[in-house]
């Protein structure tokens, strides 16, 4: 039933700004959850194919992906609402595909462990951001930074992790992905880029 969907689009709008949103992005809180209280709004939503393309995080990047204003709530609804057609079709096509480079922090202190050179392979790489954990530079803690990139991932520990002292000799590497993304594509980097919360600065735009 119509009416159950869009309550169920409400009410998965309302967790994300809750439950995601809140202590990163409060810009997508308060969107996420006023389109929660907004039925006209949810309705739309609710008549998109269910499961992830009823994904607020598409739905924003969407709108951003198409020069929407996402920074105030009116304006924000005013807009979607006025281009829904335009909207319903990027997120029809796109994906969520976020790719989070700086995750290598966190994969760096095993790679550098292992005997090298290494092999890299990525199921679902995106645009393949993470196969290149040697062209970024790391500062775990208050420690040195290692590497010499343009990036920087600045990674705080706990216990006792063996933290690398090196980078790690990548001779080859491959990425497979369902949607794979094209780095070197303008409209690639646009939505790569409008995956990006807004006040989630740690996740580093591209630099391609
Ligand atoms: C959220 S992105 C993560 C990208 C990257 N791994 C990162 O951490 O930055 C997930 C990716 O997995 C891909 N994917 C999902 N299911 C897949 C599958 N069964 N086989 C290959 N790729 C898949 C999607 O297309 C998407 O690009």
């Amino acid at each position: 039933m119509v009416v159950n969907n869009t309550q169920s689009v409400a009410d998965r709008y309302r967790e994300f700004s809750e439950q995601q949103a809140r202590a990163v992005s409060p810009v997508y809180a308060e969107l996420t959850a006023r389109i929660s209280e907004d039925p006209d709004f949810c309705a739309l939503v609710a008549a998109l194919p269910p499961g992830n393309k009823q994904q607020p995080n598409l739905l924003l990047a969407a709108v951003r992906y198409l020069g929407g204003p996402y920074e105030r709530w009116a304006p924000f609804r005013d807009w979607t609402l006025t281009h829904w057609d335009a909207v319903r079709a990027v997120m029809l096509a796109r994906f969520t595909q976020t790719n989070e480079p700086a995750r290598c922090a966190t994969l760096l202190p095993l790679l550098a462990a292992l005997p090298q050179p290494l092999a890299l392979i990525e199921v679902g790489a995106s645009a393949g951001l993470c196969l290149h954990p040697d062209r970024y530079a790391y500062r775990y803690d208050d420690g040195p930074v290692l590497g010499d990139a343009p990036v920087t991932f600045d990674c705080r520990t706990e216990g006792h992790a063996p933290l690398p002292t090196a980078l790690p000799d990548i001779a080859w590497r491959a990425g497979i992905d369902l949607n794979p993304l094209d780095p070197t594509d303008a409209d690639d980097v646009r939505w790569l880029q409008s995956l990006i919360w807004p006040g989630r600065t740690e996740r580093p735009r591209q630099q391609l």
